[in-house]
């Protein structure tokens, strides 16, 4: 029983260790010739065969789901007198960033520089809000679930890789992606505003979806900050697990 059982470990450790070695292209990655006249669209259609990869996350190449993204917790204070805030918005989830479309891609293989215009159609937040309040005129006050969406956002963003020697083969390695966010347009429910007083609570509602550009552009940072290093994370993954010749021949 146990020489069968030491059998299967070592035709699985012989299997992966072959498989690890090979390190052949999966099917999931459409490979770019670097003199392909239609180079934008190789690589585009490339990203978009890969989304719902990446909406899962692809366990062989380490790369985790990116939905939902977690966000670090946001705090606002500030003020004194008439406006004063104290505010967190913590847990934060999203869903959709997999979503996005290319709408502009410039990539520049001998520098190994790649440009892109995304627009994210839609984003979905949720996450947990503590706050208490006073802005110009009105009162926030309560603590229970946020529901934030976030519809048409574009951001452009820089990819720039260097060329990278390991054990003799050429690899391609970026740095730190340049993102930077254009706010399109949101709406924002908070639940249970002042306990769950129907009347202040709606109106208080209604103030904050109003001005709901000025509570995202608070998270705006983080976001940024998480989407960019996910991405250059994954393109990293995935760049430095085969050689520039297999990924661009
Ligand atoms: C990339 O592909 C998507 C989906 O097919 C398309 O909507 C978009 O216009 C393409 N972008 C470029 C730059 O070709
Ligand atoms: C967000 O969008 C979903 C559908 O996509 C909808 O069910 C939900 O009510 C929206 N939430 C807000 C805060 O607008």
């Amino acid at each position: 029983m146990s020489s069968i059982i030491s059998l299967k470990h070592v035709l699985l450790y012989l299997t992966s260790f072959i498989l690890w070695t090979t390190c052949t292209i999966p099917g999931y990655i459409k490979v770019c010739h670097r003199d392909d006249p239609k180079l934008v669209t190789c690589i585009n259609d490339s990203i978009t065969i890969l989304k719902p990869y990446l909406k899962k996350g692809i366990p062989e190449l380490d790369v985790p789901p990116l939905e939902p993204l977690l966000l670090d917790a946001v705090d606002l204070k500030s003020g004194n007198g008439a406006t004063r805030v104290e505010a967190t918005i913590s847990n934060l989830k999203i869903w959709g960033p997999t979503s996005f479309v290319i709408q502009e891609l410039k990539p520049n293989l001998n520098k190994n520089i790649f440009k892109f215009k995304v627009l994210l159609p839609e984003l979905n937040v949720v996450g947990q809000y503590k706050a208490d309040a006073r802005v110009l005129f009105f009162n926030l006050k309560g603590e229970g679930p946020a529901y934030i969406n976030i519809t048409d956002y574009r951001f452009e963003c820089k990819l720039k890789g260097n060329k990278i020697m390991k054990e003799g083969e050429e690899f391609l390695e970026f740095e730190k992606m340049k993102l930077k966010i254009e706010v399109g347009t949101s709406n924002i429910r908070l639940e249970n505003l002042f306990n769950g007083d129907p009347v202040l609570g709606k109106a208080t509602s209604d103030v904050v979806n109003e001005n709901s550009n000025l509570f995202i552009s608070e998270i705006l940072p983080n976001l940024q900050q998480a989407l960019s290093e996910k991405f250059t994370n994954i393109a990293n993954k995935i760049t430095l697990r085969f050689t520039y010749k297999e990924l661009f021949p």
